[in-house]
């Protein structure tokens, strides 16, 4: 992907994560993009001018009247901004802007550009503030309904924050944010071919009961299904997630159902068979559960207990079974290195469309962790090796994937 020629404006708040902008221009400055900044007040006092000028080439525009001594002035600058963007990027984005653009104001030219953006144009809105801040009802209102309004929200990740606490709340890196600036301009909503589809994802572990206090569950974090989620209500698709038990925020604009064993998860998912357009399955099922969950707390008598395991439904077989042909079947197999061959017997055996292969090392693959190598397998067995990608990089090639399997799938059909 690149971005050649695209015109990117770049909003930057008064956040201490604006100390990251500078990198995330020259980045965007490699890939070819015009970028020009427009800055909020505060925001310089995190970042200078002097510093955004520099390295973007262009006048850093802060004021939304213009220079009444300066012939060069462009005196509607608020309007040529929003009409010249491909693309407005808001980062770090602080609670009080969030706010004004939730409400419409536009008395700065951050606000103002933002309103004077073209239809269409994708707006990523980077949150990046104290977790406490970011939890509170009316941020999560608001983001809410910037989400729900053509915005791209994309949640801040969590770590340690300037505050000393650690939470949810830090701005994703630049290489990150102009990945996904990339993608978003590759894939204008209204032209994604996911646009308006629906797409049903199942995420996260699940947990299967042996008496009322413990269950049998898996390292799974929900990490994977949670950035498809997040991915695929991007490129404009109503999506529904249904999530096992995971501590991760809700993505913007997607639908989700909270689920704890298999059984639920597996009726759930039902509901969707016949509606949706896609299925994905990223949740990492139990395959078997105990043949029956004790009442109460099973009492510690003996030296060794056996328990009896009946097998589980599968899913997204169940959905395979079932589906349509405009529909779709994607999952992903879990496998020990080396076990290419597994991964193409499921797409075979669970009817796939495409299946994405991947090892667990602990480190950079597979449970928990927030990077993914995948090999994505479709039914035509054409193969993809991908590199080592962060899940929402990672989550990004695989829609891009599925489109290119809806222009195939479509393209046959009209023959
Ligand atoms: O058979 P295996 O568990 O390796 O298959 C993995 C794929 O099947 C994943 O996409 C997973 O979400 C899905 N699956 C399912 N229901 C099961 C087991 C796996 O949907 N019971």
């Amino acid at each position: 992907m690149s971005l050649k020629g695209k015109n990117i404006l770049l909003g930057i708040c008064g956040g201490i994560a604006a100390y990251k902008i500078p990198l995330l221009i020259r980045l965007l400055k490699t890939q070819g993009a015009n970028v020009r900044v427009v800055v909020t007040k505060a925001a310089t006092m995190f970042v200078t001018e002097l510093t955004l000028s520099t390295l973007s080439q262009e006048p850093v525009c802060k004021d939304i009247f213009p220079d009444l001594f300066s012939a060069k002035d462009d005196w509607t600058r608020h309007i040529t901004m929003g009409e010249w963007a491909d693309a407005y990027v808001i980062a770090p984005a602080t609670a009080n802007t969030i706010a004004k653009l939730t409400a419409g104001m536009c008395d700065d030219m951050l606000s103002a550009s933002f309103i004077t953006l073209r239809p269409n144009k994708p707006k990523l809105i980077f949150p990046a503030m104290d977790g406490e801040m970011f939890s509170s009802p009316s941020v999560q209102r608001n983001l809410f309904w910037l989400s729900q309004n053509g915005c791209t929200v994309v949640n801040p990740e969590s770590g340690d924050l300037a505050s000393g606490q650690c939470g949810t709340g830090r701005m994703p890196e630049p290489e990150t944010i102009a990945k996904m600036i990339a993608a978003a301009v590759a894939s204008n909503q209204q032209d994604s071919k996911l646009h308006g589809k629906s797409v049903v994802i199942t995420a996260g572990p699940t947990r299967e009961k042996i008496d009322d206090v413990r269950f049998i569950s898996n390292y799974s974090s929900g990490k994977m299904g949670f950035a498809l989620a997040t991915a695929a209500a991007a490129r404009g698709a109503q999506v529904t997630l249904v999530s096992g038990p995971v501590h991760l925020q809700t993505p913007h604009g997607v639908n989700r159902l909270d689920v704890e064993s298999t059984a639920e998860m597996n009726r759930e998912a039902k509901k969707h068979h016949a509606s949706c357009d896609i299925f994905i399955g990223a949740a990492a099922v139990a395959d078997y559960r105990p043949a029956k969950a004790a009442s109460g707390k099973i009492r510690k008598k003996h030296e060794t207990m056996g328990i009896s395991f009946v097998k589980n439904p599968d899913i997204l077989a169940g959905f395979s079974k079932q589906k349509k042909p405009h529909q779709l079947a994607i999952g992903f197999s879990l496998e020990t290195a080396g076990n290419l061959r597994n991964a193409k017997e499921k797409l075979e055996q669970k009817k796939l469309d495409l299946v994405a292969y991947n090892t667990f090392d602990g480190k950079t693959s597979g449970f928990e962790v927030d990077t993914n190598i995948l090999t994505l397998i479709d039914k035509n067995l054409e193969i993809r090796e991908l590199p080592l990608l962060s899940k929402q990089e990672a989550a990004e090639k695989m829609l891009d994937a599925i489109e290119e399997l809806i222009s195939s799938d479509k393209k046959t059909s009209d023959e």
